[in-house]
């Protein structure tokens, strides 16, 4: 009976009237198509269209995103003519580590698609956040790469953290957008905007069947803190 429902439109609350340089970015991040950006074929790959109306909105002038995957980030930079700094622990350079950020100085605004745990294996590098072996051990370097973040954001800028709340095999139902807020908050950062929930399009689960009984996750949720000046704290 549900099954036919699965496709039907879902209506949308009316946004309000305002401001923005970007109306149509709202707390229900729904664009279906993903934008030239990346490779949609990388495992984990998100959409450049919700970075870029991001971008849009806080019209930073430097960015850094120090987990690219393919790249999506540092294309939408390029197109709209943001100059972007980005790595990966593909090419052995640690977001967790402060020595990988040796000398690039200050950014106003970051970007972060950190691994869900270990929803999918990345790399075999025993530094890769997916190949924490406990819950423990990745929270240990999610906060040392969010406090990496922080030490380089400078004060008024923005970092935006999409992240997915994961069940996991052994450990059960692990919270990481809370793990998240928890965290960012501890570093004295400031939730910026309204958390913004990305339907997830195109998702490689969303193709499979199941045997077991459970409530979909059918979004993850980008967070958006911003580093207080000194005079603010
Ligand atoms: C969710 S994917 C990012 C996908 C990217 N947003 C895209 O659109 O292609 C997470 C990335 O984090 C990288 N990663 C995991 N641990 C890392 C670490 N310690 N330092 C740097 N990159 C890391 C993985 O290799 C992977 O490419």
């Amino acid at each position: 009976m549900y099954g036919s429902a699965i496709n039907t439109i879902a209506v949308l609350p009316r946004a309000p009237v305002n401001g923005s340089p970007v109306p149509g970015l709202t707390s229900l991040y729904h664009k279906a198509f993903a934008g030239p950006y990346g490779d949609r074929r990388y495992p984990g790959n998100c959409s450049g269209e919700l970075i870029k109306d991001l971008l849009r909105y806080f019209r930073p002038q430097r960015v850094l995103d120090p987990m690219t995957g393919s790249g999506t980030c540092a294309d939408v930079c390029r197109e709209i003519g943001i100059e972007c700094v980005s790595f990966d622990i593909r090419e052995g350079r640690d977001a967790s580590d402060p020595q990988s950020y040796q000398g690039l100085g200050a950014f106003d605004f970051v970007w972060i698609h950190p691994p869900y745990w270990r929803q999918k294996l990345y790399t075999a590098d025993p530094r890769d956040l997916s190949a924490a072996g406990t819950l423990e051990a990745f929270l240990e370097r999610y906060q040392s790469l969010l406090t990496c973040l922080n030490d380089q954001l400078r004060p008024g800028g923005q970092m935006a953290v999409l992240m997915g709340d994961y069940a996991d095999r052994d450990a059960g139902f692990v919270p990481l957008v809370y793990h998240t807020q928890r965290l960012c908050f501890g570093l004295g950062l400031r939730q910026r905007a309204t958390q913004i929930i990305r339907f997830s399009h195109g998702a490689s689960s969303s193709r499979r069947t199941y045997r077991s009984s459970f409530i979909p996750g059918l979004h993850d949720v980008c967070t958006i803190v911003e580093k207080p000046f000194p005079n603010q704290r």
